[in-house]
C-alpha cells in the first residue's frame, strides 16, 4: 500500500454514474463528494462496493432529485425526511446522499441534531479516519482525495482510529463500539490504544443501540475469515457480557481435586474460526458459536468422574431460542436449524469414540434428517484436542462416519424419512379401527429400519408388519 501517495483516485470514480453526478452537482452550484467505504474500499483494492456515499456541501436530497432527473429512465428517489437523506438504486447499486453535517447526538439515543456543515466538519464527525476520505467530484476539481486525518496511512498501518477524540465519536453513536470492532475483524486490523480505552470505558452505552443494529454487526464479524478476532475483542472491551452473556459464562477453567475442565469459551471461538473455511453458511456459524452455551448452566462436579456437562445439549439448544428472542434474530426455520445443531452436536462425536455400527449412523441420519452433512462439519470444527493421536484418530473416524452416511443413504434413505407402510394398509391387512396397535407396528418397523434388519422398502416392511401382527394376535382380514 506504499503506492497510496501516488494512487490515482480519479480511477475510482470511473464509472459513468459518477460523470452524473458531477454534472448534476455542477447544474445546481454545490460541492459534492464521494466519501466513506467507497474510497476506503478503493485504497484497499477491495472491490466493487454495492453502496455508495455521496455527500453535498449542500441539500443532499435536492442532488439526488437533480441526478434522476438527469439519468437515463429517471429512477425513483427514496426520501427520509427526518434525516435529511435521500437513495436511489441504480443498475444494482444504491447511492446514499446526504447534506455535510455537523452533528451533535443525543445523550439517550442515536438520533443526531443535525446542522448543515463544511466538508471538514461532516469529516471530523464520522466514525473512523479510514471512513472519512472522500473524493471530489465537481468537475474542476474531479478525483482529488480530501484525507485530513491520514485514512491512508491507518489504513496502510491497518489500524482502526477515530478522527475525533475517540470518547466523543463513541458517545456520540455507540453503535460505532461494534464497528471498529467488526472492521477491525474484517480487515484484520489493530484498534488504536485510545480508541480502544474509550470503548472500554463506554462499553455500557451499548445498550441504547437497537438489537437490529447490533445484530448487523454481530452477523459481520461471524461472517468474516476469522470471527474470535471479533470476539475477543468484544470480551476485552466488556462488550460481549453486555451482548451474548451466554458466551463469557463459558469463560475460566475451574480446578477441583485436582481435575480440570477446559475453557469452554477459548474452544468455542476455535471452533468457530475451524468451520469458517468450510462453511460460507451463517447459521452454520451461528451453531458453532453456540454448541457449547449449555456447558454453563449444566457444568457439575463429583468426585468420581470429575466435571460433567450432562443434558447441555437440551439445555443449550433451549437457549438459543431465548437467545435469538433477546437480540431480536428470526425465529423461523433458521433459529431451528441452530437449535438442532446444538441439541444434536454430540452425536457423532460419540459415536466416533466407539466402534462405528451401522445403526447407529442410520440413527443419526435418521434424527439429523437434511442437517447431516452440516452437523458432520459443525463435529469436525468442534476437534480442538492438541494431543496429536486423538486428532488423527478423530479426523479418521468423523471420515469413516461420512462414508458410513453415503452408504445407508444409497440403501435406505432416512432421510425425510417416510414409513414404508402406511397406518391405512395397516388397518385393511388386519381390519382395524383406530387403535394402539397401529402406534406399535409402524414404530416397530422403523426400528428394524434404523437397526437394519431390514432394508427400506416395502415389500420388506409389508412382510414385517404381518409378523409383527400375527405376534401380536391381529388377524389378517381375508382369513377372517
Ligand atoms: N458512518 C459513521 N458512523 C456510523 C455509520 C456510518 O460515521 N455509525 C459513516 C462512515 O463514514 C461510513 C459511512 O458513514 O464509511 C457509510 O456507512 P456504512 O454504509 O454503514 O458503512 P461503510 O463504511 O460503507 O462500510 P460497509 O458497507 O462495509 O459496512
Amino acid at each position: 500500500m506504499e503506492t497510496t501517495q501516488h494512487m490515482n483516485y480519479k480511477q475510482a470514480v470511473t464509472a459513468p454514474i459518477f460523470q452524473v453526478i458531477s454534472k448534476s452537482a455542477d447544474n445546481l452550484g454545490v460541492d459534492c463528494y464521494v466519501i466513506g467505504g467507497f474510497v476506503r474500499d478503493f485504497v484497499l483494492g477491495r472491490g466493487h462496493k454495492k453502496d455508495i456515499d455521496i455527500v453535498a456541501i449542500g441539500s443532499g436530497i435536492a442532488l439526488a432529485k437533480q441526478v434522476a432527473k438527469n439519468l437515463p429512465n429517471h429512477p425513483k428517489v427514496q426520501i427520509f425526511k427526518t434525516y435529511g437523506t435521500a437513495m436511489i438504486n441504480y443498475e444494482g447499486v444504491e447511492l446514499e446522499f446526504v447534506g455535510a453535517r455537523k452533528e451533535s447526538y443525543n445523550e439517550d439515543s442515536r438520533n443526531p441534531i443535525v446542522e448543515d456543515g463544511t466538508l471538514e466538519e461532516d469529516q471530523n464527525r464520522r466514525d473512523f479516519t479510514i471512513n472519512a476520505m472522500a473524493i471530489s467530484l465537481n468537475s474542476t476539481t474531479y478525483g482529488t482525495l480530501l484525507d485530513p486525518f491520514d485514512g491512508r496511512k491507518d489504513l496502510s498501518e491497518k489500524r482502526i482510529k477515530t478522527p475525533l477524540d475517540p470518547a466523543i465519536t463513541f458517545s456520540d453513536d455507540p453503535l460505532r463500539m461494534l464497528r471498529a470492532i467488526r472492521f477491525a475483524t474484517q480487515l484484520d486490523f489493530e484498534i488504536e490504544v485510545a480508541s480502544f480505552k474509550a470503548i472500554k470505558e463506554q462499553s455500557q452505552r451499548i445498550e441504547i443501540i437497537t438489537k437490529e443494529r447490533i445484530n448487523v454487526e454481530l452477523q459481520k464479524i461471524l461472517e468474516s475469515k476469522k470471527p474470535s478476532i471479533g470476539f475477543l475483542l468484544l470480551e476485552k472491551t466488556g462488550l460481549l457480557e453486555r451482548i451474548l452473556p451466554e458466551l463469557t459464562d463459558l469463560k475460566g477453567v475451574d480446578e477441583l481435586e485436582g481435575q480440570k475442565h477446559k475453557d469452554n469459551f477459548y474452544h468455542t471461538l476455535e471452533v468457530v474460526d475451524n468451520i469458517c473455511p468450510h462453511t460460507d453458511n451463517v447459521w452454520l456459524r451461528w451453531a458453532a458459536l453456540l454448541h457449547d452455551i449449555g456447558k454453563a448452566p449444566t457444568k457439575r462436579f463429583s468426585k468420581k468422574v470429575g466435571w460433567t456437562f450432562h443434558g447441555h445439549e437440551l439445555k443449550g439448544s433451549k437457549m438459543v431460542y431465548f437467545l435469538f428472542k433477546r437480540l431480536k434474530m428470526p425465529l423461523n426455520d433458521k433459529m431451528k436449524y441452530v437449535q438442532k445443531l446444538v441439541f444434536m452436536s454430540s452425536r457423532p462425536i460419540v459415536l466416533a469414540q466407539e466402534n462405528i455400527t451401522d445403526s447407529a449412523v442410520r440413527r443419526l441420519v435418521f434424527d439429523a434428517g437434511e442437517f447431516a452433512e452440516d452437523l458432520m462439519t459443525l463435529c469436525e470444527a468442534d476437534i480442538t484436542t492438541k494431543n496429536p493421536y486423538k486428532f488423527k484418530k478423530y479426523h479418521h473416524n468423523f471420515k469413516l462416519v461420512r462414508e458410513k452416511i453415503v452408504e445407508v443413504e444409497e440403501r435406505d434413505r432416512l432421510r425425510d424419512f417416510q414409513p414404508p407402510i402406511s397406518g391405512e394398509t395397516i388397518m385393511k391387512t388386519f381390519n382395524l379401527g383406530p387403535s394402539r396397535e397401529i402406534g406399535v407396528i409402524k414404530e416397530f418397523i422403523k426400528e428394524a429400519i434404523l437397526d437394519g434388519v431390514i432394508p427400506n422398502e416395502p415389500q420388506k416392511a409389508f412382510e414385517l408388519m404381518l409378523k409383527k401382527g400375527t405376534d401380536l394376535g391381529l388377524k389378517i382380514a381375508d382369513e377372517k
